[in-house]
């Protein structure tokens, strides 16, 4: 059996790099599988998030999920909050999972940045919820951007010695989906700098909130180089090293119009990149402009997306609840 688990941190608003990276193969993959997708509010606060604020994303997530195409009753939209056996399970990982493993997480390290002795507990152990996240569903394919990567292989790491430990076949080991022409956007303003929520320059990102003309000037702005638009995909990592902004506008092209890399340096390679901007300004707009209504619609009808999350989380409960129960049998904890 295959199911997808699949997260998303309601620590800010969204970006064109969340969705292309993730939200827009998470409405692909409903055709095929079984899905589980989660706003993960205990995550957000491992870095301090006003309480407002936090309420205010995790509705805004569940809402761009809805507008972007997840069908709640065939699927499931949930809160991480709202399945207690997230947290349970992640206690028992913090326990298999080794500091050795954690300390090689190139996304603490980003995060916690150089005063590594004032970040929270909870950023460190991350990686360790979230491996409970997907295998409280056993789940068994995970679709994320590329940056999410290493946090797959260290679940894959603990799923292994937890079964190794105790001698069972008990969790699958997940296989990531990363797949797409947007497995990794880059910042707007800097092509060697990932699009993000957290990055200080409104510029440097689309925002799924944004109107048609922030979207317009936005990519106007964006940094490119002299040269003309490549007139073919980068032949290595090295090649796309060479001219990172000018890959990146491509591959957001791509993405966003269901090709490939090379069919856009077919028909845009050679031209200007002021001609090129305006037709990817056209297509983002009339991609991401009806989601964008969608989200603007269900803001307005908060008691909706709340009964959304609800829902989905209670039917995660019914089948969560059983699978960690399994876990603390299996680890010697007493049921009386
Ligand atoms: P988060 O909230 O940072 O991002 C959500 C998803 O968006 C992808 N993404 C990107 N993809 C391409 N280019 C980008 N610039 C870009 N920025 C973000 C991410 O790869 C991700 O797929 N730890 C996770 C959330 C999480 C999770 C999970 C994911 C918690 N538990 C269990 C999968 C399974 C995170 O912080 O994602």
């Amino acid at each position: 059996m295959k199911r997808i688990f699949s997260g998303i941190q309601p620590s800010g608003g969204f970006t064109l790099g969340n969705y292309l990276g993730a939200i827009k193969n998470w409405v692909a993959l409903q055709k095929d599988f079984e899905c589980i997708y989660c706003i993960v509010d205990l995550h957000a606060i491992t870095m301090f998030q006003k309480p407002e604020d936090l309420r205010a994303n995790s509705r805004l997530g569940a809402a761009t999920l809805l507008a972007a195409g997840i069908d709640p009753r065939k699927h499931k939209i949930m809160l991480q909050s709202m399945v207690p056996a997230h947290a349970q399970l992640a206690w028992v990982f913090n326990c298999v999972a080794r500091l050795g493993w954690m300390n090689r997480m190139t996304q603490f390290k980003d995060k916690a940045g150089k005063d590594r002795d004032s970040a929270s507990l909870g950023l460190y152990a991350y990686p360790s919820l979230m491996a409970a996240d997907i295998l409280v569903y056993k789940a068994t394919h995970v679709p994320v951007g590329e940056d999410q990567k290493q946090h797959l292989e260290l679940t894959r790491d603990i799923a292994q010695k937890f079964n190794h430990d105790y001698g069972l076949d008990f969790f699958p080991l997940t296989e990531p989906l990363i797949f797409g022409e947007a497995t990794r956007v880059m910042s707007l303003r800097d092509g060697s700098k990932k699009m993000s929520k957290s990055d200080p320059s409104d510029f440097s990102r689309i925002n799924l909130t944004d109107s048609a003309e922030q979207i317009a000037e936005k990519i106007k702005k964006a940094k490119t180089d002299p040269h003309p638009v490549p007139d073919a995909p980068p032949a290595s990592e090295a090649t796309r090293a060479e001219r990172p902004e000018a890959y990146n506008l491509m591959g957001i092209y791509a993405a966003l119009a269901d090709t490939t890399m090379a069919a856009v340096a077919k028909e845009h390679g050679g031209k200007q990149f002021s001609a090129f901007k305006n037709a990817l300004t056209e297509l983002a707009v009339a991609k991401l402009g009806s989601i964008t209504s969608e989200m603007r619609r269900l803001e307005k009808d908060p008691g909706a997306v709340d009964a959304v999350l609800r829902d989905g989380s209670e039917r995660c409960r019914a089948m969560a609840d059983p699978i960690l129960d399994e876990v603390y049998r299996i680890v010697g904890f007493l049921k009386p």
